[in-house]
C-alpha cells in the first residue's frame, strides 16, 4: 500500500527561533496518525530540527541536494552531509530550483540517481507552467518531464521515490488546481508509470499534490483516489493550518 504523506516545504523562511517554535507547536499537537508527516526547514537548521523531532512521527527532510560526493562546489550541500545529521529524504526538482537556479531535467536526473545510489529517498517535484495549462499542452509537458527523469530509472528505484505534482501556476498564487484537475493529472501520471514500469510500481508510488493547499481545500483534494497527500508551502509555516491539512489527509 502506498503511503499518505503531508510534507511542509518551508522554503527560505524562518530563522532559528522561528524554526524551533514551529516545531514545538507541531510536536505538542500531533498525535498518532497514519499520515507520514515531513518538514523541510532551511539547511542551517536541519540538525536542530532533526534533534527536536527525534522519537516523533515528524520526519525532517532537505529542500535540495547536490549531485556530487564532495569537493569544490561552493554553497552546495551533499547527500553525505545530510545523512551525517540523520536525514534520509530530500526534495529534488522544485519548480523554484528549476526556474530561479536553472536546474534542468538532465541535472535533476543526476541528482535523483546520486541520492538513490547513496540511500537517500527522493521527493521529485515537477509541474507545468500557466502557459502550458492555457494552451492545453499540460499532459505533454508532464510526460516530457517524466520521460527525461523518472522513466529513465530502474523500476526497483521507484520504491524510494515519491512524486510531487506541483503546477507552477498554483504555487504561492492562492490559485489551486481544482480537486478534479489534480485527480485528472495524478491519474494520468499513475497510468503513465504503470505503462512504462508496471501496475505494481504505479500502485505503490505516492503522488502528492502541491500548490496553494490550505485547510479550506485540503480535504477535497486529498479525497481524490490518486492524490496521496500534499506538498505544502505557505500553509506549512503556520502550525494550526498545517495541522488542519494533516488532519484532512487522515
Ligand atoms: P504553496 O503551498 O505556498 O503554494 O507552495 C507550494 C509549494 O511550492 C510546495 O513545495
Amino acid at each position: 500500500m502506498r503511503k499518505k504523506i503531508v510534507a511542509g516545504n518551508w522554503k527560505m523562511n524562518n530563522d532559528l527561533d522561528q524554526t524551533i517554535d514551529l516545531i514545538k507547536e507541531l510536536k505538542s499537537a500531533i498525535s498518532k496518525t497514519e499520515v507520514d508527516i515531513m518538514i523541510a526547514p532551511s539547511f542551517p537548521f536541519l540538525k536542530v530540527a532533526f534533534d527536536l523531532t527525534e522519537n516523533t512521527n515528524i520526519e525532517v527532510i532537505s529542500q535540495n541536494v547536490n549531485e556530487n560526493n564532495s569537493g569544490a562546489f561552493t554553497g552546495e550541500v551533499s547527500v553525505k552531509m545530510l545523512k551525517s545529521i540523520g536525514l534520509s529524504t530530500t526534495l529534488i526538482g522544485h519548480s523554484e530550483r528549476r526556474a530561479l537556479y536553472y536546474e534542468n531535467d538532465d541535472l535533476l536526473l543526476k541528482k535523483i540517481n546520486f541520492a538513490l545510489e547513496n540511500e537517500m529517498n527522493v521527493i521529485f517535484c515537477f509541474g507545468e507552467e500557466l502557459s502550458d495549462r492555457k494552451s492545453g499542452k499540460y499532459f505533454e509537458v508532464i510526460k516530457n518531464q517524466l520521460d527525461n527523469t523518472i522513466i529513465k530509472l530502474k523500476s526497483n528505484q521507484l520504491k524510494n521515490i515519491v512524486l510531487a505534482y506541483e503546477p507552477v501556476w498554483a504555487i504561492g498564487t492562492g490559485e489551486t488546481a481544482t480537486a478534479d484537475q489534480a485527480q485528472e493529472m495524478h491519474s494520468y501520471i499513475r497510468s503513465y508509470i504503470s505503462e512504462r514500469f508496471n501496475l505494481e510500481v504505479a500502485q505503490n508510488i505516492s503522488i502528492l499534490y502541491g500548490g496553494s493547499v490550505k485547510p479550506i481545500n485540503a480535504s477535497e483534494i486529498f479525497s481524490k483516489a490518486d492524490v496521496d497527500g500534499g506538498l505544502i508551502g505557505g500553509a506549512a509555516l503556520n502550525s494550526s493550518d498545517f495541522l488542519k491539512i494533516i488532519e484532512a489527509n487522515t
